[in-house]
């Protein structure tokens, strides 16, 4: 696998904590700058204290954010077929304070070609759990980023990155059943154009809308983790509609 380690592009999003203890990824950026993870161009403001969504029906659910009005773009873009890397702020990765969040994680992309009031999201890149390495959240902690691959078969043009984050902490009961309880997903956004697809057409397959993308009752979302934080029986599937894949016809 051969990263383009000139050419990456990260995003940064830093733990910290609320008044109730409860650690949240907050902040996102493009990082292959020296100033990140201050740097949040594409989050309004109030988003970076907006807590993890348990409700699967609410409207911020794409981004934690009421809205996808993000202020304008500034001059990144990302070449179909890259690796680029969604990293942490790592000086607050070994943060002991707060609870250890276990769990997997989704990347999505949706283009903005129709406009941001219903956009069509697919699923391109995935880390669930594994005896070796453990949760997505477990990889974050120690190695404070995670590797993407932008898929080579986009139309050029102007597409959200939403990288998510979900803790199966609670999920033992629907957040419908208990407001207390359910799954609670850490989503962030950001805007970028895209280019330099190889074999760029239309996606067609494996859209979804968010909120509606997840049901509460869906295998891997609906569980008891075991005491020290692992999915019963050791197995464990990502929630979502099938991977875009780049390798088809
Ligand atoms: C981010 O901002 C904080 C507070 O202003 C500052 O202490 C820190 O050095 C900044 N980090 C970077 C990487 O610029
Ligand atoms: C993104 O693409 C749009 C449409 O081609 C263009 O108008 C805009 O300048 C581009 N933005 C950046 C930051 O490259
Ligand atoms: C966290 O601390 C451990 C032990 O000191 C270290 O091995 C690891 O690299 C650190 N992780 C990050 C993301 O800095
Ligand atoms: C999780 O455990 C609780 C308490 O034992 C139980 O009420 C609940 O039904 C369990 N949930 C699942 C998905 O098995
Ligand atoms: C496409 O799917 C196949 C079979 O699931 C998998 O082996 C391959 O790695 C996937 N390709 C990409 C680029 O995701």
């Amino acid at each position: 696998m051969v990263f383009k380690l000139t050419s990456v592009v990260a995003l940064v999003a830093a733990l910290a904590l609320t008044g109730n203890a409860q650690k949240q990824i907050q902040g996102i950026s493009f990082a292959n700058n020296k100033d990140a993870p201050n740097d949040s161009y594409n989050l309004p403001k109030n988003a970076l204290a907006v807590a993890p969504i348990s409700d699967l029906n609410s409207k911020a659910f794409a981004c934690r954010t009421n809205g996808l009005n993000f202020p304008s773009i500034k001059s990144y873009s990302a070449t179909g077929g890259e690796m680029f890397l969604v990293a942490w702020d790592m000086n607050s990765l070994n943060s002991t304070e707060g609870p250890k969040l276990n769990g997997p994680c989704n990347h999505w992309m949706a283009s903005t070609a129709a406009g941001t009031d219903n956009l069509k999201w697919f699923r391109i890149g995935e880390f669930g759990y594994s005896a070796d390495e453990g949760w997505c959240t477990d990889k974050i902690r120690r190695e404070g980023q995670l590797v993407v691959s932008m898929p080579d078969d986009l139309l050029p043009g102007e597409y959200i990155f939403r990288t998510e984050v979900i803790d199966l902490t609670y999920a033992g009961k629907t957040n419908a059943d208990d407001p207390t309880m359910g799954a609670q997903f850490y989503p962030n956004c950001l805007k970028y154009n895209y280019s330099g697809g190889k074999n760029p057409k239309e996606v067609t397959t494996g859209l979804v809308s968010f909120p509606g993308a997840y049901l509460a009752t869906d295998q891997g979302l609906l569980l008891n983790l075991t005491a020290d934080g692992k999915p019963p029986g050791g197995k464990y599937t990502v929630p979502g509609p099938a991977l875009h894949n780049q390798t088809g016809p």
